[in-house]
């Protein structure tokens, strides 16, 4: 039996953080036995807006080291630089073709981070298009990703069948695979925004992967709470930063509901609660943190795991475009 195609990717636009490990990388791993599996470092996406090219490209190898170092199994998992496969702008660019901009001027990312600019980049709003290319160019049926990036999914599927319906049956339909906890992991400094790279350097905003043990411990502890002391789920508004703990350490220790509130029955207040979702934060990404170093310290061994799972993809992308250029009707080589 052949296992399902599962595509994914992350930018390489800064310091990777809880959200992005507990709404997709973990997730990744922890299903990478049972699947087909493509994870792609999308470059191409993060120069959407500028990014120092210095930076940018120590930012790229640091997300490789980190995919890996978070347990992503080269032997089972495609992990490529999206740039180290041409395939994939062609196909943005054909896709592009049959895409109304109506659509793309729809899409709630686009709205968020266009307003109040004076001039924004064609590259933003194409930005979905991209993202619909990564996806179809492998056939792929999952798409595992946090709760932000479900509207581009449906909108890949959206292009996808339109392309099906205009040139005949081209590409696999995809659905968004969105985690039932860990979809939003919220800043600690507010709980009502959602935890972002973009904001990683602002001090008590996020935890990034390779934070050390004390930086954990100092922006948990500082986390923005209510000004009760009832350590529960719930549906009120006030409760948003205790639900955020609650949910981080729910997702780490696979425990249910109850078994998490239960652990926190006798405690003595939110101090306690924030104390125990550090100690499972740190126990859950100290390893990681070890074999990012390690990895980091041998450059030639992550440039040449990216260049086999470039190659993987390779393969796949360019039988595609050939099938796609021809349905098209575009002349062979
Ligand atoms: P990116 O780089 O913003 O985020 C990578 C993944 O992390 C998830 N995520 C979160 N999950 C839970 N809580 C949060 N606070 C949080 N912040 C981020 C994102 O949902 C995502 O799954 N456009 C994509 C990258 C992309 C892609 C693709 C994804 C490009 N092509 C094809 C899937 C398929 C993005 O910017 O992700």
């Amino acid at each position: 039996m052949s296992l399902s195609r599962v595509f994914s990717g992350i930018q390489p636009s800064g310091d990777v953080q809880l959200g992005n490990y507990l709404g997709a990388i973990k997730g990744w791993v922890d299903r990478q036995d049972e699947k087909d599996n493509f994870f792609c470092i999308v470059d191409l996406h993060a120069l959407t807006v500028y990014q120092d090219p210095n930076n940018l490209n120590h930012q790229i190898k640091s997300l490789a080291a980190i995919l890996f170092a978070a347990g992503l199994d080269p032997a089972k998992c495609s992990v490529f630089i999206q740039s180290h496969v041409k395939e994939h702008s062609e196909l943005c660019w054909l896709l592009n073709c049959i895409t109304p901009i109506g659509w793309l001027e729809r899409m709630t990312q686009y709205k968020d981070k266009s307003s109040g600019q004076e001039s924004v980049s064609t590259g933003l709003l194409d930005y979905p298009v991209l993202m619909a290319s990564d996806i179809l160019l492998y056939d792929a049926v999952e798409v595992p990703v946090g709760d932000d990036q479900k509207q581009h999914v449906e909108l890949a599927r959206d292009i996808c069948q339109r392309f099906n319906n205009i040139y005949g049956d081209t590409f696999a339909l995809p659905e968004p695979v969105i985690p039932n906890i860990g979809a939003r992991v919220m800043g600690f400094d507010n709980p009502l925004i959602k935890m972002s790279k973009s904001y990683s350097h602002i001090r008590g905003h996020a935890i990034r992967i390779i934070d050390t043990e004390d930086e954990i411990l100092r922006t948990v502890k500082r986390a923005v709470t209510d000004s009760g002391n009832e350590i529960k789920f719930s549906d009120n508004p006030d409760n948003a930063g205790v639900n955020n703990l609650l949910g981080i350490y729910k997702v780490i220790t696979g425990e249910s509901t109850k078994d998490v509130e239960s652990n926190f029955i006798n405690s003595r207040g939110y101090g306690d609660l924030k104390i125990k979702v550090a100690e499972v934060i740190i126990e859950e990404l100290q390893p990681i943190r070890k074999r990012y170093r390690d990895l980091m310290e041998n450059p030639d061994h992550l440039d040449k795991l990216l260049s086999e799972g470039a190659e993987k993809a390779r393969s796949l992308a360019e039988k595609k475009m050939e099938i796609v250029k021809n349905k098209i009707g575009l002349v062979s080589r």
